[in-house]
């Protein structure tokens, strides 16, 4: 691995966090209960069982399979412990973060929750003194070697690490349409301008270019984030973050009419869509192309059961081959747990190679641990192992890494604007602003 993920992030609270919710968790039982079978009563039996509750925002087409996969696994290994499977729906978390941040504040902390490695893990929960350390079970499983150092850094505090990332997630990939583009002589597009000139070609043929679904506003966002990753490189992306250059640069305001002629090219209903319905649009062939990370893999193979490079392809998106925009999901264990070591049984399948083999082959990541089985990765999955080793890393703004979720919160809401009114000087101001307000100095 070429680069450190780390930039340099100021210690905030977690008050952006700890907002009240306005939705409820549906908690779905994964374990039949046992029988009352002999005569003890019913209250004693229930003292003594074990269950763990996983919180995440896995629900749904594209986002479940995993997560019920590892859940089978560790069933099977841990037949007394019951499941409970508390996602909440919606992508990048978009709801499940607000329901937790009330539970947290509430006394009230699932078993295991879902965060990303970096600043949402750090600034957040680490810093409101929410999460306990791990380093025993790091320990006890031998795992120190186990995971990248640069991922074992981004959930680690000093010398404390606070959660199990289960998986890689690539950020930068334009997902196309294979046939559409083979019928049609073209080439996905490695720079900006072979991206407009297919999409120009493409728009002559009345198909649309660019699917894009960012009803959640962090699809726009991502869509930006790797719009600077491209052309300022993962240095300079990351430069962004640790304060080194301003949000109002040059080349960030030259970021955003990039981003401003690639919308000119997306589907008009995107403010309707979410990024499954997006997808849903390149893998039907209605639209060409579209930028998301590679939980979109999953979703085509597991669920649209398409195949890799038959029926879609992919390529990074422009200018940024080489570099590799990382979304880690980790799980945390919370303070307050009534059971830590019922949650542990669960981590350490997680972090298991068996777990994380069993995970991403079906989530359309790739594992966390440097030892696990390439064998049971798809085409997809190998190139994107190896692509992993070589490529600078950039940590993803929009899935929580690179900035606190105040910053991330105050980002989509700029993006919010500029998509609709499409202003450089404001939405740059606003990310300045946002910046200072969060403590990125510049
Ligand atoms: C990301 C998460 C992925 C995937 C995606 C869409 O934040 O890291 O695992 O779930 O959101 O919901």
């Amino acid at each position: 691995m070429k680069h450190t993920l780390k930039v340099t992030f100021s210690v905030l609270t977690a008050t952006g966090l700890l907002l009240s919710a306005c939705s409820s968790t549906t908690k779905t039982p994964e374990a039949s209960k046992q029988p009352n079978t002999d005569n003890k009563p019913v209250a004693t039996q229930q003292a003594a069982k074990k269950e763990v509750e996983i919180f995440s925002w896995w629900t749904g087409a594209g986002e479940e399979a995993g997560l019920k996969e590892l859940i089978r696994l560790f069933k099977m290994k841990n037949q007394d412990i019951e499941v409970i499977n508390a996602a909440v729906a919606g992508g990048a978390g978009t709801n499940a973060k607000a329901v937790l941040a009330s539970r947290m504040q509430g006394g009230d902390p699932p078993g295991t929750f879902q965060v990303h490695g970096g600043a949402e893990l750090n600034s957040g929960w680490v810093a409101a003194d929410k999460v306990q350390p791990l380093n025993d079970l790091y320990e006890q499983e031998g795992w120190k070697d186990k995971f990248p150092k640069d991922l074992i850094e981004l959930v680690s505090k000093g010398d404390k690490i606070y959660s199990v990332p289960v998986n890689i997630h690539r950020g930068n990939v334009t997902f196309y349409n294979k046939k559409v583009f083979e019928s049609n002589g073209l080439q996905p597009p490695k720079t900006f301008d072979e991206f407009f000139k297919v999409a120009d070609a493409l728009q002559a043929k009345g198909i649309t270019p660019l699917a894009l679904g960012d009803k959640e506003p962090w699809a726009a966002t991502m869509l930006f984030e790797n719009v600077l990753l491209g052309h300022m490189g993962a240095d300079g992306y990351k430069d962004l973050f640790s304060g080194k250059v301003s949000f109002d640069d040059l080349k960030v305001k030259e970021s955003l009419e990039i981003f401003k002629k690639m919308l000119t090219y997306a589907n008009k209903d995107h403010a309707a869509r979410n990024w499954q319905d997006a997808a849903q649009l390149v893998a039907k062939g209605e639209a060409a192309m579209n930028v998301m990370g590679d939980w979109e893999k999953g979703y085509f193979t597991t669920d649209l059961k398409l195949k890799p490079n038959e029926e879609f392809g992919w390529t990074p998106t422009p200018n940024s081959e080489g570099s590799f925009m990382v979304v880690t999901d980790t799980f945390a264990l919370p303070k307050g747990v009534k059971d830590p070591n019922t949650v542990k049984e669960f981590l350490k399948v997680l972090g298991s190679v068996e777990g994380q083999d069993a995970f991403n082959p079906l989530k359309g990541s790739i594992p966390a641990r440097v030892d696990a089985d390439v064998s049971k990765y798809d085409v997809y999955g190998k190139q994107t192992i190896e692509d992993f080793k070589k490529a600078k890393l950039a940590p993803s703004l929009a899935h929580g890494s690179a900035a606190s979720e105040g910053f991330s919160t105050q980002v989509n809401q700029a993006i919010t604007v500029f998509v609709t009114k499409g202003d450089v000087n404001q939405a740059a101001a606003a990310f300045k602003q946002a910046a200072s307000s969060n403590g990125i100095s510049k």
